[in-house]
């Protein structure tokens, strides 16, 4: 079972720590079959993760982010799959691991630069 924090890069910027979090959490437990999904809470958990990449695509524009474009179009892949019913009943248990792979892979790299880039940023200033 995927244990908690030790498998997600921590990025240390607490918004999007605590909503990887959350989304890692709530895809775990989907692929684990730990509960029964109501209609509900799944529509609750795409508009959750589509509001992930909106925050962080404010967050990049807000702080004149370079290379936004790139991660904006690495984010348009996830949005495509929840709007093209990756996440509807009855779940695909081998496309949503596919995505949890993908969304870690995307954690660790695109949202890892950022947060790197951020900090020289900071440096520079100082
Ligand atoms: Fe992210
Ligand atoms: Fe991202």
């Amino acid at each position: 079972m995927w244990s908690n924090d030790k498998s997600i890069p921590k990025l240390h910027i607490a918004f999007i720590d605590e909503e990887h979090r959350e989304i890692l959490i709530f895809l775990d437990s989907i692929l684990n079959g730990k509960e029964d999904y109501p209609e509900a809470s799944i529509r609750g958990f795409k508009v959750y993760l589509l509001e992930h990449f909106q925050h962080e695509e404010y967050f990049m524009s807000r702080k004149g982010y370079p290379e936004y474009e790139q991660h904006a179009a690495a984010h348009k892949v996830f949005v495509e799959g929840i709007h093209s019913g990756l996440f509807q009943e009855p779940l695909k248990v081998l496309e949503i691991q596919d995505f949890f792979a993908l969304f870690v892979g995307h954690i660790a790299s695109y949202d890892a630069v950022l947060v790197n880039w951020l900090a020289t940023e900071k440096m520079n200033r100082v």
